[in-house]
């Protein structure tokens, strides 16, 4: 047990290196479920760090203020010092971000490891105890076997003796603190060593404060770590293949919402992640399937990596599809037309906006010199602003300030507008008052829906054109104009 654990109240002492969307929440989690345990979580960050500790979170999720509250200064606590985290850790929880690699071998689809093996050689450098080292980010099979090596290899002349455990997290993003309270399963994964079995008690000890038993579930590490890729890539999976659908629903007639129902009513494939949509987004999904791609090619499986890629390959095909649409519709052109964007993040109840379809449409629709006026109850402006700035390929001569908009209220990003377009399924657009909105916009309006919230016939008698995904058109029910196969 560590000194300072030791020395305090507390019985026992883990830190978290990564004070992102999985760290934060997970270990305030573990902080409000275990009072007897410290719990630190520290970032290089200050910046970060500072926000954890003020009254404005540096990420938005429901619930999750509360739980700080009740939390911080009593047995969480929040550092820029990752030495001294991981000197006072008995257990250490390595959460940082691992992007999909930029550059050299594997780039576009490995996952880049930088930030771990720094993580594990600060580890192996400041340990002066054993310590038990949890994966917590997404990583590719095997790596817990590369970060042993690191850390014994680092710490070789300190005697110290190190466990790495692999620990997935399933949390989704607006709900990860419901996730987190009652997930479907832990994963623990580790080897057969009595060192690092002792080490997988250690960990299940702490879940079981507040998950059931049965929910816990031990493997081999390399099991947890496939585990994660794959459980995120048939998530991911059932999406694009109701999205396939979606765009044979649009030429048939059919309703991709009644097929959803349909088929999900069965049993064997359940109702959830079949809601078609303008193409899923979020820190993981892709970033998983390339990684699982990736491993498939490095063992020569081309027809195993060729399968996942699809999935990746039909959600560009989905968020094309949607821009094409929107400009088809738009008479050919939306060159100096306003666009109203109603949804930046990536899915509602969260301000996260990593591969968010939204950033795709709007970069597609500013190639053809439309101009965009962007509304989300979430996202900040400064995000938005760094994720157009960070884009690479934007227009020759795009000067943000001319071309985009960002407004206060929905209201205001549709007023003048050629047509809207929601791309986040944020609760409060259904409840917009939308004859407000036809009234404010230039004539022929049009609405696309790129998450099949809004109730498209009302909008069609309001006078809008309407459009949403694997949706026949309204005007054309008649079955007359519906292409027949
Ligand atoms: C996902 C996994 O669900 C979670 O278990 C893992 O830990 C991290 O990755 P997250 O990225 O937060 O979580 O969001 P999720 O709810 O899975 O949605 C991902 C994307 O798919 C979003 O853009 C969402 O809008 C889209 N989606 C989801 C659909 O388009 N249709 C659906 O039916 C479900």
């Amino acid at each position: 047990m560590s000194n300072e654990a030791k020395d305090s109240q507390f019985e026992y002492c883990v830190s978290c290196l990564g004070a992102g969307y999985v760290g934060g929440p997970t270990m305030a989690m573990i902080a409000l479920k275990c009072p007897e345990i410290k719990v630190i979580v520290a970032d290089i960050s200050k910046k970060q760090i500072d926000k954890w500790n003020s009254d404005h979170l540096p990420i938005y999720e429901p619930g999750l203020e509360e739980i700080i509250k009740a939390t911080r200064g009593r047995n969480l606590f929040f550092t820029s010092d990752c030495t001294q985290a991981i000197i006072d850790a008995d257990m250490i929880f390595v959460s940082v971000n691992t992007p999909t690699k930029k550059y050299g071998i594997g780039k576009g689809k490995a996952a880049d490891l930088k930030n771990w093996e720094l993580a594990a050689r600060d580890i192996a450098r400041v340990a002066n105890a054993p310590k038990i080292v949890i994966e917590k980010s997404t990583l590719p099979v095997r790596t817990a076997h590369s970060m042993l090596r690191v850390l014994h290899a680092n710490a070789n002349e300190k005697k110290i003796s190190f466990s790495v455990l692999s620990n997935p997290e399933f949390l989704a993003e607006g709900t990860a603190m419901r996730d987190l309270a009652k997930p479907d399963r832990v994963l623990i994964g580790g080897n057969t060593s009595k060192e690092d079995q002792h080490a997988v008690e250690r960990l299940v000890w702490i879940y079981e404060h507040w998950v059931p038993k049965e929910r816990i579930l031990t493997t081999n590490l390399w099991s947890s770590e496939l585990s994660k890729l794959v459980a995120n890539a048939f998530l991911a999976q059932r999406v694009s293949s109701i999205n396939a659908i979606s765009a044979l629903c649009e030429q048939t007639g059919a309703d991709v919402s009644e097929v959803a129902r349909a088929v999900g009513m069965d049993g064997r494939i359940g109702d959830k992640f079949l809601q078609a949509s303008v193409g899923f987004g979020g820190s993981c999904f892709q970033k998983d399937i390339l990684n699982l791609v990736y491993i498939c090619e490095t063992f020569n499986l081309k027809e195993v990596a060729a399968y996942w890629q699809q999935v990746i390959t039909l959600n560009d095909y989905q968020k094309e599809r949607f821009a094409q649409r929107i400009i088809k519709s738009l008479f050919n052109t939306v060159a100096d037309k306003s666009i109203a964007i109603l949804g930046f993040a990536f899915k509602k109840n969260t301000g996260d906006t990593r591969e968010t379809a939204a950033v795709y449409i709007c970069k597609h629709l500013l190639h053809e010199h439309a101009k965009i006026s962007i509304f989300d109850p979430c996202v900040t402006s400064e995000q938005i602003i760094n994720d157009f700035n960070e884009y690479e390929a934007l227009p020759d001569g795009f000067v943000f300030e001319k071309c985009v908009t960002i407004h206060k209220s929905a209201y205001d990003a549709c007023k003048n507008a050629h047509a809207i377009c929601v791309l986040t399924e944020w609760d409060e657009f259904k409840e917009l008052d939308y004859k407000k909105i036809y009234d404010s916009m230039v004539k022929p309006a049009f609405a696309f829906d790129g998450r099949n919230i809004l109730d498209l016939e009302k909008l069609h008698k309001l006078g809008f054109e309407t459009y949403g995904i694997g949706k026949p058109n309204v005007e054309s029910v008649d079955m007359t104009k519906v292409s027949t196969v």
